[in-house]
């Protein structure tokens, strides 16, 4: 399948702020600083997607209805689409592209993979960080707890996002023996 188209840029690259120049706010996204120079109204979507190359993280509604887009700030599952940049100043933001740490997989990840989740795709990066952030506040999640995920998946793999959620509350459990 093709990957979402991306809108084209009118903002300049992110660079740090040089001696001399006023501050600018920094943003860290995946463990990086970066200094976001456009429109602080620009949806962190796009400045993800267009400015960064992270395309991992999906447009589906744009309105904040599907999930698509759903990163993590300061740990917290949120919908890139209806975020503006200017909020993530000073804040963390993880994408499916941080999620993965020098050990390895993530929990989820590993258990997707293992459950065999994705059908067409596109909505998989957005259930995976939901997932992770769902596993993070609640380490052995119910059918109740998962089911109440906002995600939506036009493919109809919530049968298997359900097994794999529980695989990964297991995979973690085991990690942390
Ligand atoms: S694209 Fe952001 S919620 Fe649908
Ligand atoms: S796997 Fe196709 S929309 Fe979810």
């Amino acid at each position: 399948m093709p990957d979402t188209p991306t809108r084209a840029s009118k903002t300049p690259p992110s660079t740090a702020p040089t001696a001399g120049e006023k501050k600018v706010e920094e943003v860290q996204i995946n463990g990086r600083p970066y200094y976001p120079g456009g429109d602080p109204d620009m949806p962190l979507l796009w400045y993800l997607r267009d400015e960064l190359r992270l395309t991992g993280t999906k447009f589906g509604c744009g309105i904040g209805a599907c999930g698509a887009c759903t990163v993590l700030i300061d740990g917290k599952a949120q919908r890139a689409c209806v975020t503006p940049v200017k909020a993530t100043i000073g804040h963390a933001v993880t994408t499916i592209e941080g999620l993965a740490t020098s050990a390895g997989l993530h929990p989820v990840q590993r258990a997707w993979i293992e459950e065999d989740v994705a059908q067409c795709g596109y909505c998989q990066a957005g259930q995976i960080m939901a997932a992770a952030e769902l596993l993070a506040r609640n380490p052995n999640p119910g059918d109740g707890d998962i089911a109440k995920l906002p995600n939506l998946c036009r493919c109809g793999t919530y049968p298997r996002i359900r097994r794999a959620i529980k695989r990964a509350a297991q995979i973690a459990r085991e990690g942390t023996k």
